[in-house]
Order: structure tokens, then C-alpha cells, then sequence
């Protein structure tokens, strides 16, 4: 990648008013957590079947086959650590230079890299939630459940993960905040998704669709490219630090 996107990039994120970030699995991909899509054979839904693993039916079918799948990622996460890519997002974050992260992750890694200001739009693989909706208990967990399917404590239905699945609405809060942030901002940088998947792939649009500066950070072109202002191509690992760097040479 030549320096000139880099520049471009840098400059308008140190002029920016109100700059955000929005994250996909490409971002955690060099923690060693593999992606949905593309990037070859190791992608999630190459092995596993999302209607399978990811939707409120699966886990009516088969809330024991869900839970693997999940108590697996789990294990994965809990091994993974955040990478340069993770820790310069919470160095800009840090610099007053973007003001949050909107993640489609559940993996927590930016919170454990440093990012203060992080907006789940997925929910958490840390968290868990009753499955009757009549039940409102919820709880966050640093480990997989001993048992699985786990019982709710309050009314005794299964516990599922706190995340979206396909065909389920985002959590109202996160949404309301991530379409507020948005409409506010004059800049993002979109870091390591395939903007596949809505309406979370509306965040950046609503940045375009305002004016303002969209900056991409991905190993290939994706569905958000057509409209980026600036293509950095490469790993988020490498990309972000070096964004970072020339960022700070100009406040
Ligand atoms: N650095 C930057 N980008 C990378 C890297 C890397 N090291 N490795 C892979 N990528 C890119 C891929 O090229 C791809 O464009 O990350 C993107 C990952 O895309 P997806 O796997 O589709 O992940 P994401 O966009 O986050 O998916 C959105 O789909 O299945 C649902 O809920 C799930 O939140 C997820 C949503």
C-alpha cells in the first residue's frame, strides 16, 4: 500500500469533528478468531451452516448442538488475545480522535484492548440471556457454562448467548446509540468487514449518505469499497498502526 491513502486517511481523521470506527471479524481475524466470509477455507460459515447454529429455530431444534457451537467460540475467545490492530483503535480512541467503536464482535476485544466507548451492535458471547421471553434475567460470564444447556436461575427455561442471530432484531439501545453516533459523525473508519449483513452495514452509509469521510481497512474489497472515500488494503495488524502513527504526526 502506497503512503498517499495512508496520508489521505490520516488527515482526515486528525481534521475530522466527530470520527467513529466500525468494526467487523476481520478485525479479531489476527487474534487467531476466524471470520464468517471470505478469506478462504477457515471462514465460520464455509464449516457451519448459520441456519444451523445462528437463529432462534436452531436453537429451539437443538439448543444442546447451539451451545458447542458457542461453549467452542468461547474457548477460542478466551484464548485470543487483542492484537496491534485492536490496541491502536483504543490509542485513537485515547487521542480524542475517534469518539467510539461500533462492533458487529461479540468477542469483547476491544474492551480488553482499551476502547472505552464500544457499542455491541451483535451483543456479547459474554453474556447470557433468558430463551422465554417472559423472563428478563440476563448475565455476563468470563466462562463457558459448566452444564449446556444452562438452566435460568429465575424461571428455569434454557439460557441462550446474548447475541443476535439471523433474523432477530439488534438491541434497541446499541442501535438507537450506533444511528445517534453516526448521524453526528463526519468521518468513520470501517475496520475488517464485509458490510454483508443489516442493518449494521447502514452505519457507514449513514456517514456517506451525510457527507462525510468513509476510510476502509480490509485484506480485499468489499461491499462497503464502492463508496470509500480512502482504500487502505491490508491486514487490520498492520494497517491500524501505521494509521495511528501518521495520524499523531499531525494533531
Ligand atoms: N484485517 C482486515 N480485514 C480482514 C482481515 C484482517 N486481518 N482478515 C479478514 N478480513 C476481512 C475479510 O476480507 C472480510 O471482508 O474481514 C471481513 C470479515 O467479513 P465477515 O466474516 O463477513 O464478518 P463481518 O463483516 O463482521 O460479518 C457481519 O455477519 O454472520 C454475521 O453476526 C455475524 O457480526 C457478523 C456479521
Amino acid at each position: 500500500m502506497s503512503d498517499a491513502p495512508l496520508i489521505k486517511a490520516a488527515r482526515a481523521l486528525a481534521s475530522a469533528k466527530h470520527a467513529i470506527a466500525f468494526t467487523g471479524a476481520g478485525i479479531s481475524a489476527e487474534s487467531g478468531i476466524p471470520t464468517f466470509r471470505g478469506s478462504g477455507k477457515d471462514s465460520l460459515w464455509s464449516k457451519f451452516k448459520p441456519e444451523e447454529l445462528a437463529t432462534p429455530e436452531a436453537f429451539e431444534r437443538n439448543p444442546k448442538r447451539v451451545w458447542e457451537w458457542y461453549v467452542w467460540r468461547m474457548n477460542l475467545i478466551r484464548k485470543a488475545k487483542p492484537n496491534p490492530g485492536h490496541e491502536a483503535l483504543a490509542k485513537l480512541e485515547a487521542l480524542g480522535v475517534i469518539k467510539a467503536v461500533v462492533t458487529q464482535n461479540v468477542d469483547g476485544l476491544h474492551q480488553r484492548a482499551g476502547s472505552r466507548h464500544v457499542i455491541e451492535l451483535h451483543g456479547s458471547i459474554w453474556r447470557v440471556k433468558c430463551s422465554n421471553p417472559a423472563c428478563t434475567f440476563k448475565a455476563s460470564i468470563s466462562e463457558p457454562p459448566k452444564e449446556i444447556p444452562p438452566k435460568c436461575p429465575a424461571c428455569g427455561h434454557y439460557l441462550r448467548p446474548d447475541v443476535v442471530w439471523f433474523g432477530e432484531p439488534l438491541p434497541q439501545d446499541a442501535w438507537g446509540e450506533a444511528v445517534r453516533l453516526a448521524e453526528v459523525s463526519d468521518t468513520i473508519l470501517v475496520v475488517g468487514t464485509s458490510g454483508a449483513v443489516y442493518p449494521a452495514a447502514y452505519i457507514p452509509l449513514i456517514i456517506k449518505e451525510g457527507g462525510g469521510t468513509v476510510i476502509e481497512v480490509n485484506v480485499v474489497e468489499s461491499s462497503i469499497t464502492p463508496y470509500a472515500d480512502v482504500f487502505l488494503k491490508g491486514k487490520a495488524g498492520e494497517v491500524l498502526p501505521k494509521l495511528l502513527e501518521a495520524v499523531t504526526k499531525l494533531l
